[in-house]
C-alpha cells in the first residue's frame, strides 16, 4: 500500500469536511506562519474551545510576530490567563524576539531551524512547517497517535509505544499537501476517531483500518497509570489597613514561573506545617487564623490542597512583594490556582 491509501481519502474527505478555525487558512487563502506558529503554541495541552477566543484577542492586540516582540512580557501574561502552562507564554515571547531579531520578523521553513527556537517542540516544529511551508512532515499528538495506532492495530502499550506509531505515522505524510493532510488528521481525531464510541462509518479510513474490525476502542493501549502524588501547603493571605493584599511574583523558571501569587510555604507531600513552621515561612510577621475549608487543585503532575490562614501587616513587604487592593487583582497574571484562593478568601464571613 502506498501513501495515496491514506492520502487520498483523507484529503478528500477533508475537502469536504474540514473545521472552519479561526488560524487555519481557508482553501486557496495564503497562510501566514505568524498566525500557524501563534495557534499551535496556543494550542499545545490546550483544547480548540478555550484557544478560540484567546487567539483572536491576542491577533487583535499583536497583528504580526514583530508586534509581538515589542510587547512587554507582563502583557504577554496577563493575555494568557487562563491558558494554563505560563512557560509557554515566556517562550512564546522570546521566540517572537527570536524571530524579529534573527530572522528580519520571518519564521525559518525547516523542521530543524524551528525545533531551535523557544518553545518549539519536536511537535509543533513539525506541525508549522507542515501547515505554514508544506514541508512533507506529519506532526504526532495525541489524536493522532491514536488515529495511527488503530490504523496498524499498533499494540505496544503507551509510553513506551510511542516511538512505534510515530515511525508508522512518519511514513504517512503525504508529499503533496502535508498541512492539509495533517490539519485532516487533527480533524478526524476530534470528530469521527475519538477515544470513545468512535464513529467510524463516517471515516475515510473505515476499509483500511485495522482495528475497525476487533474494536478500534481499544488502541491506543496504555499501560496502568499511577495515581497523582498529593501536596499540600500553607497560602498567607495578608492584608495591610487598606484592604491590600499582599501579592508576590513566582522566580522565572518551573511551576507557574513568573506568576503572581499570594506567598506561601513550599508545596510539599508532606502534612501541612506545625504553627511554628508556619510562622518561619511567612512573608511577614503576623497573628494568623485559619480559614474554614481548603482549596483543591489539580496540576499536570500532582494535585493540591491549600490551606489559607490570615494575618494583618502594616509592615513594608519584602523585596520580592507588593501590596494590591482585590479590586485590582485583574491587573495581574493570577493562575487558576491563586484565583481559587481568592475566591475562597474573599467569600468567608
Ligand atoms: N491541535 C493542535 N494544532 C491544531 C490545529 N492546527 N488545528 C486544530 N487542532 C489543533
Amino acid at each position: 500500500m502506498n501513501s495515496d491509501t491514506y492520502a487520498t481519502p483523507v484529503l478528500a474527505w477533508y475537502d469536504a469536511h474540514r473545521r472552519r478555525l479561526p488560524w487555519r487558512a481557508e482553501p486557496g487563502q495564503a497562510v501566514d506562519p505568524y498566525v500557524v506558529w501563534l495557534s499551535e503554541i496556543m494550542l499545545q495541552q490546550t483544547t480548540v474551545a478555550t484557544v478560540q477566543p484567546r487567539f483572536a484577542a491576542f491577533l487583535a492586540r499583536w497583528s504580526t510576530v514583530s508586534d509581538l516582540a515589542a510587547a512587554s512580557l507582563d502583557q504577554v501574561l496577563v493575555e494568557w490567563q487562563g491558558l494554563g502552562y505560563y512557560a509557554r507564554a515566556r517562550n512564546l515571547h522570546r521566540c517572537a524576539e527570536v524571530v524579529h531579531n534573527e530572522y528580519g520578523g520571518r519564521f525559518p521553513m525547516e523542521v530543524d531551524q524551528l525545533r531551535q527556537l523557544p518553545g518549539i517542540g519536536a511537535y509543533t516544529a513539525k506541525a508549522i512547517a507542515a501547515i505554514a511551508f508544506n514541508q512533507p512532515v506529519l506532526p504526532v499528538d495525541t489524536n493522532v497517535e491514536r488515529i495511527v495506532a488503530r490504523l496498524f492495530a499498533i499494540d505496544a502499550p503507551l509510553p513506551g509505544g510511542k516511538a512505534l506509531i510515530a515511525a508508522r505515522a512518519a511514513g504517512l505524510a503525504d508529499p503533496h499537501r502535508p498541512g492539509d493532510f495533517a490539519q485532516a488528521l487533527m480533524d478526524l481525531g476530534a470528530s469521527t476517531c475519538q477515544p470513545r464510541q468512535p464513529a467510524c462509518h463516517n471515516c475515510p479510513l473505515e476499509v483500511v483500518c485495522e482495528a475497525a474490525d476487533v474494536g478500534p476502542e481499544l488502541f491506543p493501549v496504555r499501560a496502568a497509570k499511577r495515581p497523582r502524588p498529593l501536596r499540600t501547603g500553607t497560602v498567607f493571605w495578608l492584608e495591610n489597613p487598606h484592604g491590600e493584599v499582599l501579592l508576590r511574583r513566582r522566580p522565572d523558571s518551573g511551576l507557574l514561573g513568573g506568576m503572581t501569587e499570594f506567598p506561601s510555604t513550599a508545596w510539599e507531600e508532606r502534612a501541612n506545617a506545625s504553627v511554628e513552621q508556619l510562622a518561619s515561612a511567612a512573608p511577614l510577621p503576623s497573628e494568623w487564623t485559619a480559614t474554614a475549608g481548603q482549596v483543591d487543585h489539580t496540576f499536570t503532575h500532582f494535585q493540591l490542597t491549600l490551606r489559607v490562614v490570615r494575618g494583618v501587616s502594616q509592615a513594608d513587604p519584602p523585596a520580592d512583594a507588593f501590596w494590591v487592593h482585590p479590586d485590582a487583582f485583574a491587573d495581574h497574571a493570577l493562575p487558576t490556582v491563586m484565583k481559587k484562593v481568592a475566591r475562597h478568601v474573599l467569600a468567608q464571613p
